[in-house]
């Protein structure tokens, strides 16, 4: 009987339609959720993996302004660009939305108009500030100033840039409109929010009781509501956006219509598909959305204050797997101080599977930061990637083209040793499972990584390159052929590009699921084309040469 397996909504974080995509992004967001999906699709589950660009809020205005274009045009350029290097990387997003659809403004003025029937949303006066010059509302980053705490200028009205401190409303010294340079005055408003603060007890109680949620994050956001949560200013003056209901000259902030992104991409992939969204998110199914560590607040509070309170079948999320910031070389990545690797800058350059084995091996499932070096990625890839699987996989297909006529060995009865390394090969189809359903993908990856070695040191102490005896030489290159295979699978969340190369080489064209990790995938008298080595060594010139551009 074939076992049907469970339903599963993976979202990667949305990315902001304003600039280039970078390693940092791929770290802690688009790869684990990639991998894990990946994965999930193997293992015989019904996992979608959901992603779209979000493109409303004040810096996209901002940006487009500056540019001179409408943020229409602005945010259709970065959405097919990051669309394009997702596909690249191998990101395997069954959609790729926009927080600009019609689903998603109807799936956010739907969540609107139900919390504030449930009372849930009331409206408030308060000042703003507001520029007489352009005659508008200057949200958030429409207005700049000096930091009141480093002193640093340019900073938005929210959050210094330079020192990394959060700023309350009033705070920022000399303010100025980002667009004219006047300077504010403050006007009352209405606005819209959201009753946040009543929800704290429910949260609290979430929070605790959901096991799957990361232990740090929860303790870190147990601590900052301690004093219990604010009202959460949900409305915005200004045009670009999604309309209030009922509104004129009103939207939705950005981080509200923003993670609703989910569903409304999950509505527009169903409609296409054939599917029925709601199976997706309220019915029996699991919703996990990767995340990296800067937005847990809008994830852990904010959305799942929303999907708990707004009904109909939604519950909040089953797990929120988060992950750390990326530095470039023990700095922050800075666009304007040209600290950055792009996947423009590192496409061109280098195959996507050496990005995606050394971003995972250096991503744990946690909060810590981490650092991309130059050096540390070819040393990475170089010494284990192409040293320890590439090495193993290559010498075995040579040997059964030298040795065995290309043909796969038929073994005759396998010793104790090889006997127990088959057992290895079932045990880690297990344990690699496990510690990706578990998020634990670094984990996962050391794993294969050890398997390799095994099959690598029996590979070597065998010597089947000296072999007399042709039992013995078949019996070491089968369990060998067992060990590609295996390694072919395995590999295949963290490695697409180069699995599918491998399992097309060696001619297997049936569709592999991770049942096939300990399966007899090529049976003995097949015959295999010439090896071809699946990687190549990073050289010192082509890893100086992306040094220098950083020294630029
Ligand atoms: N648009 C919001 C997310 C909305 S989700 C409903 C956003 N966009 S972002 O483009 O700034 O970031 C996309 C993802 O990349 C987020 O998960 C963010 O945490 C992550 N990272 C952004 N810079 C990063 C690093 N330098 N290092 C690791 N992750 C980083 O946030
Ligand atoms: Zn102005």
């Amino acid at each position: 009987m074939k076992v049907i397996g469970i339903r599963i909504t993976i979202t990667a974080a949305l990315p902001y339609a304003n600039g280039p995509l970078h390693l940092g992004h791929i770290r802690s967001t688009y790869l684990p959720a990639d991998i894990y999906a990946r994965y999930q699709r193997l293992a015989g589950n019904d996992a979608v993996y959901i992603c779209a660009s979000d493109e409303h809020g004040t810096p996209i205005v901002a940006a487009a302004e500056k540019e001179k274009k409408k943020p229409e045009e602005f945010v259709k350029y970065y959405h097919e660009r990051d669309k394009q290097e997702f596909e690249k990387l191998g990101f395997s997003m069954d959609i790729f939305h926009r927080t600009s659809s019609d689903e998603n403004r109807e799936m956010a003025q739907h969540f609107f108009l139900n919390l504030k029937n449930k009372n849930l949303v009331y409206e408030k006066e308060v000042e703003q500030a507001y520029c007489e010059k352009c005659k508008r509302f200057l949200p958030d980053r429409f207005v700049i100033g000096r930091c009141p705490y480093c002193d640093a200028d340019g900073q938005y009205s929210d959050y210094c840039d330079v020192c990394g401190k959060a700023l309350a409303a009033g705070e920022l010294l000399e303010p100025r409109c980002s667009s004219c340079g006047s300077k504010p005055v403050a006007k009352k408003s209405r606005h819209y929010f959201f009753k946040l603060s009543q929800l704290s007890p429910k949260l609290e109680k979430w929070l605790k009781g959901n096991k799957e949620l990361q232990s740090e994050v929860v303790n870190y956001l147990l601590n900052w509501i301690k004093d219990g949560l604010k009202d959460w200013d949900i409305s915005r003056d200004m045009k670009w956006g999604v309309p209030i209901p009922g509104e004129s000259s009103k939207v939705l902030y950005v981080w509200f219509d923003a993670p609703i992104g989910y569903v409304s991409s999950t509505v527009a992939w169903a409609n296409k598909n054939g599917k029925n969204w709601e199976d997706y998110w309220k019915r029996d199914c699991r919703v996990v959305h990767f995340i990296g560590k800067d937005i847990v607040y809008h994830h852990y509070l904010f959305w799942s204050a929303m999907l708990m309170e707004v009904g109909e079948g939604f519950k909040p999320p089953d797990a929120i797997p988060t992950r750390g910031y990326l530095n470039l070389q023990g700095r922050k990545f800075s666009k304007s101080k040209n600290w950055f690797v792009s996947l423009e800058d590192y496409l061109p350059a280098f195959p996507a599977d050496y990005l995606r084995y050394y971003v995972t091996t250096i991503t744990p499932h946690s909060v810590q930061d981490a650092d991309f070096y130059w050096k540390d990625f070819q040393e990475k890839v170089n010494n284990e990637l192409v040293a320890c699987i590439g090495n193993f996989i290559h010498r075995t297909l040579v040997l059964i083209n030298k040795s065995c006529n290309s043909q796969i060995p038929k073994p005759a009865k396998l010793d104790e040793g090889e006997e127990e390394l088959l057992r290895l090969i079932t045990e880690r189809k297990i344990s690699v499972g496990r510690r990706i359903n578990s998020f634990d993908l670094k984990g996962g990856l050391e794993e294969i990584n050890s398997l390799a070695s095994e099959f690598n040191r029996y590979l070597s102490e065998r010597e089947p390159w000296k072999e007399k005896d042709m039992q013995k030489l078949g019996n070491c290159l089968y369990m060998c052929s067992r060990a590609v295979t295996a390694l072919a699978v395995l590999l295949s969340p963290y490695l697409p590009f180069s699995s599918e190369k491998l399992l097309s080489q060696l001619g297997i064209d049936e569709k592999v699921t991770w049942e096939h990790v300990d399966k007899e995938l090529l049976t003995p008298g097949k015959k295999i084309a010439a090896a071809k080595p699946l990687f190549e060594k990073v050289s010192d010139e082509s890893i100086k040469k992306q040094e220098e551009k950083l020294k630029k």
